[in-house]
């Protein structure tokens, strides 16, 4: 059954990865979209693509969730001239770097904190009210299996993603009583534009972390968060965890030899 036709989904980081595989998905079943990242050029060919492709209404916004005082505009403009969102999806996240604490750079932790933490709470504190005070909405926070289990090198990522898992509950507790449901979904290694950003670069680097197995995809996790979205009003699926059939933690991942 089809429950997104016709609801507006919100998606932050729409312009790469899983945020751009849900934009996708979500245009597939009827949905209309609001689509936010930095890159403007690349929401707008979505955009023509996706409003070509289904015949759906798609607005695109180059927002920073850093920034606080674009966010508060942005959600000015929702309210001025969109209806609320039926459903946000705060993806937009990073890593930055893979080194040890101890020799850490100010800048990626500046990064990942103000992007993965501060960023999600930027966008929720401006949105959410929409939905509130319609009483009716879906959050989906994209946190990962790195807000499970620490792993060498993570240290200030995997922070993020348990300030993620954290929040996820936060909100819903906070939201009980409310019919707007609260949701994170947590991946494990997906192919995306993730680990050439954490990599700075270093596309070689990236490519080698997917070496010898099969990793999920954006398209993949779109998926995991069509079902959680599509789901009956009153089901909320409050976290699931996804990894590729190798892997089955961040430590127990099987490759092939070459
Ligand atoms: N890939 C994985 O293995 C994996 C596993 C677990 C969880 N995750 C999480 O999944 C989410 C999506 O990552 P991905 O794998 O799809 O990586 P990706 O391909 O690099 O996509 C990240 C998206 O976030 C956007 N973004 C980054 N900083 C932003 C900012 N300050 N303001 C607005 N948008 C921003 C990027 O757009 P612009 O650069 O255009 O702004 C891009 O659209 C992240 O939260 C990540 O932590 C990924």
């Amino acid at each position: 059954m089809n429950r997104v036709k016709g609801k507006r989904i919100l998606v932050t980081g729409a312009s790469s990865g899983i945020g751009e595989g849900c934009a996708k998905l979500f245009a597939s079943g009827g949905a209309d979209l609001v689509l936010v990242a930095r890159r403007e050029g690349r929401l707008r060919r979505l955009k023509e693509t996706l409003e070509r492709e289904h015949g759906i209404d798609v607005r695109v916004f180059q927002l920073d969730v850093r920034d606080r005082d674009a966010v508060e505009d942005f959600g000015r403009t929702l309210e001025r001239e969109i209806v609320a969102p039926d459903v946000l999806v705060n993806n937009a996240g990073l890593a930055s770097g893979m080194g040890k604490f101890f020799e850490g750079d100010f800048d990626d932790w500046d990064r990942m904190i103000d992007t993965n933490v501060k960023g999600l709470l930027n966008v929720s504190r401006y949105v959410v009210p929409l939905m509130v005070k319609q009483n009716r909405g879906h959050i989906v926070n994209i946190g990962s299996i790195a807000g499970h289990i620490v792993y060498p090198g993570g240290n200030v990522y995997n922070a993020t993603k348990y300030a993620v898992r954290a929040l996820n509950q936060a909100m819903s507790l906070d939201l009980v009583g409310t019919n707007i449901r609260v949701s994170c979904i947590d991946p494990g290694a997906t192919q995306t534009e993730f680990s050439v950003v954490r990599f700075h670069g270093d596309e070689e680097k990236a490519e080698d972390v997917y070496r010898g197995f099969k990793p999920l995809t954006g398209d993949d996790i779109a998926e995991a968060i069509y079902f959680v979205v599509n789901a009956p009003e009153h089901v909320n699926v409050l976290n699931l965890v996804i990894m590729p059939t190798a892997q089955r933690s961040p430590f127990v991942l099987h490759r092939e030899e070459d």
